[in-house]
C-alpha cells in the first residue's frame, strides 16, 4: 500500500509517496522548482491565486508519478498539509471570487486589534486563546468592509488546505484545528464563535462543515483524478496546517520537545496538554491535530514571517544582482559566511521584511541592515549577518515560549531549509542551550503517513509517524562560542528595541 502526501506551501507545492509497509519514501517532487509568485498589489499585502496551487499540485503529482512509476491502484490515501491562516472565498458555483489573502498579508492587523479591544482581551484569550489578530476571520472582515460586492457573493470560505481538498473531492469542509487557526473557534463552548462572527458580521453559514483531521474527508473525483493522473476514488484522509503537521511529522509529543522549521517563515511549535495562551500575544495557540474537548492538546506557535524569505532575498538580490550573473547555491553562501567571524564584524540584520510580525505585537518594522561599513563589509558578511539575524529572531521569540513556562530542551526539525545551515542551527543551539535533532522527514512525508491512519493502515498517528524516521544529525550547543554569540545577540536585540521604539512599540 502506498500513501501520498502534499505540502501546499507558499513557495511551492511538494508531494511525497510513502510505502506504508516500512515508512520508506519512494519519491518526492515539487512544483514550481523555483518560487511560486506572491503578488503584493499594495504594501504589506500578499495574495496568491488558488488555481496556481491546484495547477502546481497537478504538475508535481505528474512529475512524481513519472519518477516512481508505481501502480496507481496501490495508492490508498492522500494527506494534505498547507500554509495556514489564508482566506479563499467561493460563490454558490464554488468559483473563487478573488485571490487568496495569505498568511503573511498584513491588511487586517487594525481590524483584529479593534476586535480585541471591543470584545475584550480576557474574553478573546479565554475563548479563542488569541486576539483575532491578522488571522482568517479578520481577513474575511476586511473583505466585508472593503469589497462588499465580493462579500455579497460569498457562499463559503476555506483555508488553503480546505480548497485543495475541495478540488480533489468536490466537498467543501474544514476541521476544528483549521477553524481555530482562523480564530473562528470558541474553545469554551467547543463550537464556532458566535460572538466573533456576530462582531465581524459574518454569517455562520459561510463557514464549511467540520470533518475530523484523521478520517475520510472525501474521495478523489473523476475530474481531479484525471487532472492529477491518479486513480478515481482515493480517499483524502488527513489535512492539517503545515506547522501542526510538522510537529506531528517530527513526533513532538513530550514536554521539553519542540518542532521547528526555517522555511519562508520560521516557526517553533510546542504541544501543550491543555489550552494555554500568551497574554502578550507574541505566540499563538491553536487546536492541535488530535485536539478533542476530552484531550485538549494545544499547539503553541511562534512564527517569524521574515526567515527563509530573507535568506532567499539575499541569494536572489545580493548574490545574484542581475539576470545574467550567476546565482550562488546555499552551500556556497554558507561557505562564504563561515569565513566571517561570529558577529559578522559588527554587521546586524533584522529579518522582518515579510509582513507584520506577531511576536512583535503585529508591528511591521521591515528588514534592516545595521552597522554597515563600506571599507569593512563584503557580501559574505551579509550572508552571515542574515543567518545570524534570523537565528537571533528565533532566540528572541523562544524567550516568549519560556516565559509561558514551556520547557525547551530538544528542538526537532526536518532535513530541509534553513536548518541545513550549521551556522544558523549552531547559533540557536548555543544561545538557547538546546540540542537540535535533524530528522530525515518533511511535511509532505508526514502528511502521507498521517493519511494512513484514516484507512486503518496505522492504528494511531504515533504508530504512523515513528515508522521510517532516522536521525540525520544533531546540532549541539558550542560552549566555546557562547560568549561571542551572546555579545552579537545583545547588539542585535538592542538594534531591534531601538527600531521598535522608533516605530512606536512599547515592549
Ligand atoms: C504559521 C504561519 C506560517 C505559515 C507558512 O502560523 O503563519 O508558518 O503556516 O505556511
Amino acid at each position: 500500500m502506498l500513501l501520498l502526501g502534499y505540502d501546499i506551501g507558499s513557495s511551492s507545492i511538494k508531494v511525497a509517496l510513502v510505502n506504508a509497509a516500512d515508512g520508506s519514501v519512494l519519491g518526492t517532487a515539487q512544483h514550481p522548482e523555483t518560487e511560486m509568485p506572491i503578488s503584493s498589489p499594495q504594501p504589506d499585502w500578499a495574495e496568491q491565486n488558488p488555481e496556481d496551487w491546484w495547477e502546481a499540485a497537478c504538475v508535481a503529482t505528474r512529475k512524481l508519478l513519472a519518477k516512481t512509476l508505481v501502480p496507481l491502484e496501490q495508492i490508498a490515501a492522500i494527506g494534505i498539509a498547507y500554509q495556514m491562516h489564508g482566506l479563499v472565498v467561493v460563490d454558490k458555483e464554488s468559483q473563487v471570487l478573488r485571490p487568496a489573502i495569505i498568511w503573511c498579508d498584513s491588511r487586517a492587523v487594525d481590524i483584529g486589534n479593534q476586535a480585541f479591544a471591543a470584545l475584550g482581551a480576557d474574553y478573546c484569550l479565554e475563548n479563542h486563546l488569541n486576539s483575532p489578530g491578522n488571522f482568517t476571520a479578520s481577513k474575511l472582515c476586511w473583505v466585508r468592509e472593503n469589497e462588499p460586492e465580493v462579500f455579497a457573493q460569498i457562499d463559503k470560505i476555506m483555508l488553503p488546505g480546505d480548497y485543495i481538498a475541495y478540488r480533489m473531492t468536490g466537498e467543501i469542509c474544514s476541521t476544528v484545528t483549521g477553524l481555530s487557526e482562523g480564530v473562528f473557534w470558541d474553545f469554551k463552548s467547543n463550537a464556532l464563535s458566535e460572538r466573533l462572527l456576530e462582531h465581524y458580521q459574518i454569517p455562520p453559514t459561510m463557514l464549511p462543515d467540520i470533518v475530523p483531521v484523521f478520517g475520510k474527508q472525501g474521495n478523489l473525483s473523476p475530474e481531479a483524478a484525471a487532472a492529477l493522473g491518479l486513480a478515481i476514488g482515493i480517499p483524502v484522509g488527513y489535512r492539517a496546517g503545515d506547522q501542526p503537521n510538522n510537529a506531528l511529522s517530527l513526533n513532538v509529543l513530550r514536554p521539553g520537545e519542540v518542532a521547528a522549521t526555517g522555511g519562508t517563515s520560521g516557526v517553533v511549535y510546542a504541544v501543550s496538554e491543555r489550552p494555554i495562551f500568551d497574554p502578550q500575544q507574541r505566540v499563538n495557540s491553536f487546536a492541535h491535530v488530535n485536539y478533542s474537548p476530552e484531550n485538549p492538546l494545544t499547539g503553541v506557535l511562534l512564527c517569524i514571517n521574515g526567515a527563509g524569505s530573507l535568506y532567499r532575498w539575499v541569494r536572489e538580490n545580493i548574490t545574484h544582482p542581475t539576470a545574467s550573473s550567476r546565482r550562488m547555491g546555499y552551500p556556497e553562501m554558507e561557505q562564504l559566511a563561515a569565513s566571517v567571524p561570529i558577529g559578522s564584524e559588527g554587521l546586524s540584520i533584522l529579518p522582518f521584511g515579510n509582513g507584520a510580525e506577531r511576536m512583535l505585537g503585529n508591528q511591521n518594522p521591515g528588514a534592516k541592515i545595521l552597522g554597515l561599513q563600506f571599507n569593512r563589509h563584503e557580501q559574505r558578511h551579509i550572508n552571515r549577518a542574515a543567518l545570524e539575524g534570523i537565528a537571533f529572531a528565533f532566540v528572541y521569540g523562544m524567550e516568549a515560549l519560556r516565559d509561558m513556562g514551556i520547557p525547551i530542551r530538544t528542538m526537532r526539525v526536518g532535513n530541509d531549509n534553513l536548518f541545513q545551515s550549521a551556522i544558523f542551527s549552531e547559533t540557536i543551539a548555543t544561545l538557547m542551550g538546546v540540542e537540535i535533532e535533524v530528522l530525515n522527514t518533511n511535511g509532505a512525508v508526514g502528511a502521507a503517513k498521517a493519511a494512513g491512519v484514516s484507512v486503518g493502515i496505522f492504528g494511531s498517528p504515533e504508530a504512523a509517524l515513528t515508522q521510517g524516521i532516522a536521525l540525520v544529525t544533531i546540532h549541539k550547543p558550542l560552549l566555546h562560542n557562547r560568549s561571542e554569540l551572546s555579545k552579537a545577540y545583545l547588539r542585535w536585540r538592542k538594534h531591534l528595541r531601538e527600531t521598535l521604539s522608533i516605530t512606536g512599540t512599547v515592549e
